[in-house]
């Protein structure tokens, strides 16, 4: 580049900055997995940007999707902060090394049960909301196809709702994992494979994110979504004719969870955002995001619509044995090889 080009590109380089807003620039950058349904992930990401300058990268995966990402990338991390999706696969990849521990100094502000779960991961992860799980069904579709209404797990395997079921894939979603936990925990190990090979028969599709059988069941392209219960309600909210079921022989539950990614390239803002999004304000932009779970922090709002733990039959998850790597593995392989793998 000759003499006075170079001069005016430098000019116009500096001329750029001068437009771009002074926060942004000073403050750097951050890379967030975001485990969420989008419609949640994009206003948390922009409030955070707005209070604090932060420009944040935001790419939504499903919980178990970001775990082997997360793990892909171990060597070279490219992510700051993983936000969101349920706590097993975050209690994972706390126990496989992949994620940083840090205490916030927001913590003494959270539930007990979100507390539990940062201590049960030696603080490399944290709660952020909980949720319990369920299912959906789309009335107009039950009344046209003459089927009693569902009201307990067991109904889901009759021979009626033959092809009529939607779930998520527990490879990729962590809704799909926490079903497949509960189950063992309710019914025993072998009679909740015995279990879901009958529900097996009854699948249409293995979605790749847990929400979407919810989504599936407000349009009637599906009779029964298994989903959590929250998923449901953003549905009903929007006008579906869907009616929700909290299983009679009762239900597991998620922490959902926030966990730093070692090495984070942006270690500070990393903290920044970790302290922020257990802030009340921060954890009340769920209810306005279409978002229905229970926040983690004490003083944060909760949405009117969320279903209340108070009116559900709640089983005592263990989430140190279902977290773990080991029994995480083994559960979905041996759900791969028994269920998966057979005949529909
Ligand atoms: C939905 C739920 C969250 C849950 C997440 C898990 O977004 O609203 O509460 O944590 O699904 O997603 P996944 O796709 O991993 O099942």
């Amino acid at each position: 580049m000759s003499t006075p080009r170079r001069l005016l590109a430098a000019g116009f380089a500096a001329t750029l900055t001068a437009f771009l807003p002074a926060a942004a620039t000073a403050q750097g950058n951050l890379t967030v997995y975001c485990s969420v349904q989008e419609e949640w992930c994009r206003p948390m990401m922009q409030a955070f940007e707005r209070a604090t300058g932060v420009r944040v990268a935001m790419t939504r995966k499903s919980s178990g999707e970001t775990l082997t990402q997360i793990r892909a990338e171990a060597a070279n991390p490219r992510g700051d902060v993983w936000w969101g999706g349920t706590g097993d696969p975050h209690m994972q990849a706390g126990e496989e090394n992949l994620t940083a521990e840090y205490q916030s100094p927001r913590m003494s502000e959270l539930h007990d049960w979100a507390t539990r779960q940062a201590q049960q991961a030696r603080f490399r992860t944290v709660g952020i909301y909980a949720g319990a799980l369920g299912y959906s069904y789309s009335a107009p579709e039950l009344a046209r196809r003459r089927i009693a209404a569902p009201t307990c797990w067991a109904d889901l395997a009759k021979p009626e709702f033959r092809g009529e079921i939607q779930v998520a894939d527990p490879n990729t979603s962590g809704t799909a994992y926490t079903m497949l936990a509960t189950l063992i925990q309710v019914l025993g190990e072998e009679p909740a494979f015995t279990y879901l090979r009958a529900l097996h028969r009854n699948v249409n599709q293995y979605t790749r994110s847990g929400a979407a059988p919810a989504r599936a069941a407000a349009t009637g392209e599906t009779l029964v979504g298994i989903t959590f219960l929250h998923d449901a309600v953003a549905q009903k909210v929007n006008g579906a004719p869907v009616e929700i079921v909290a299983p009679c022989e009762g239900t597991g539950y998620e922490i959902g969870s926030m966990s730093i990614i070692r090495g984070a390239r942006n270690m500070e803002n990393a903290q920044r955002f970790y302290d922020w999004a257990l802030s009340p304000e921060a954890q009340g932009l769920a209810g306005p995001a279409n978002a229905y779970q229970l926040p983690s922090n004490r003083t944060a709002p909760i949405p009117p619509q969320a279903p209340r733990f108070e009116n559900i039959r709640l089983i005592d998850y263990d989430f140190a044995r279902w977290g773990s790597a080991a029994e995480r593995t083994r559960v979905i392989t041996r759900w791969e090889r028994e269920v998966r793998a057979g005949a529909r």
